[in-house]
């Protein structure tokens, strides 16, 4: 099964995807004398905490996380960090993400920030991790006024990625996944937005083979990003396709009535109208797309979202520079720019459309 590097100035690292690599954990963690601790959720640990156990020789501990965007906060970091102390941890200790990308970003941070800095070996557990959040060393928690506004870069050791523990997932949080791995056919390859576009249905059904094809694609576009601009100066910022308008859903609803990915749906739909206003998309790209995000529907209602309120909020995105909103903008399948002063008036049309 396939492994891909990841090369930024200060770290190297494999992201592996291989069926039943979660029995095999130990075999790829660093080699330091201190103890492990395991941050995840009950829900994770129920479902798949025996297996990952069962191969480790090493003393751990394990840490719970409450899960949930609204738990994402520094007050959660700090229980943890006494949690940790509690038990024994020093400046040796390892940390293991072992759960969704919220439990990849708080244990990531965790890590940054312990000691100043220890180790830590993403294994996510739900698609989206497995294909967006648990490489390129994105970590952080929400502050009250945004999410993800206090964090680090702080890459991990490896990511060991197990598409066999996908069977268990909700199909809302997969089909929550499968919009990132729409947004990377979309943004870099062709060959991916095909099997969405076309395959559907052994996409939803978790065919193993289509669903290791999916995985190993947007893994291997990540890393390949990550290497070329480690800290989103510049090509990084192609995997915010949707992500502009999405994030200001998620903020008008206080991230508590659509998932991460479901929001980069809607504003990837979003971003696809602007595309055809502007003439930057033809209307046949624009319309497969618009098709795809679709097929992996429905997301939450959008009845009572205003178009004027989330365009305001994209004034107060924290990739605003300047007071330019910047957009991933899609040329056509596979190839997107990153384009600023859009007219505001095109872009609450776009978002009207969007609504529908
Ligand atoms: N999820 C976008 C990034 O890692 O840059």
């Amino acid at each position: 099964m396939p492994s891909f590097e990841v090369a930024t100035p200060g770290k190297r690292y494999f992201a592996k995807v291989e069926r039943g690599i979660l029995e095999k954990v130990s075999y790829y963690l660093p080699e330091t004398p201190g103890k492990l601790f395991i941050v995840t959720t009950e829900d994770v640990w129920r479902l798949h905490g025996a297996r990952l156990a069962r191969t480790l020789a090493r003393p751990h501990s394990i840490i719970f996380f409450r899960g949930g965007e609204l738990n994402k906060r520094l007050f959660a970091v700090e229980e943890m960090a006494e949690q940790m102390v509690a038990c024994g941890a020093d400046r040796r200790s390892l940390v293991l993400a072992f759960g969704g990308g919220i439990v990849g970003d708080m244990a990531g941070f965790l890590a940054a920030s312990f000691m100043r800095g220890i180790p830590v070996v993403q294994v996510p557990t739900t698609l989206l991790a497995q294909v967006d959040a648990s490489i390129g060393g994105k970590t952080g928690v929400n502050l009250v006024s945004g999410k993800n506004l206090f964090g680090a870069f702080h890459q991990p050791e490896a990511v060991l990625i197990d598409p066999e523990v996908l069977t268990t997932l909700q199909d809302r949080e997969y089909r929550a996944g499968l919009y990132e791995v729409i947004k990377c056919g979309v943004i870099a390859s062709p060959r991916l937005f095909e099997i969405m576009f076309r395959h559907s249905e052994d996409v939803l059904a978790k065919t193993p083979a289509v669903v290791d094809e999916m995985i190993s694609e947007c893994v291997r576009i990540k890393a390949e990003v990550v290497t070329a601009d480690e800290r989103e100066g510049g090509l990084r910022r192609i995997l915010n396709f949707g992500h502009t308008i999405g994030h200001a859903l998620e903020a008008e609803t206080n991230y508590t009535r659509f998932l991460h990915g479901e929001a980069v749906a809607f504003g990837m739909a979003a971003i696809v109208q602007l595309a055809l206003l502007t003439g930057d998309l033809s209307a046949s790209s624009a319309s497969d797309v618009l098709k795809t995000i679709l097929q992996y529907g429905p997301i939450p209602s959008l009845e009572d979202i205003s178009s004027e309120r989330l365009a305001m909020r994209l004034a107060q995105d924290k990739k605003t520079v300047l007071g330019q909103v910047h957009f991933v903008m899609p040329q056509r399948i596979g190839s997107v720019k990153v384009v600023s002063g859009v007219d505001e008036q095109l872009v609450l049309s776009a978002i009207r459309a969007a609504l529908g």
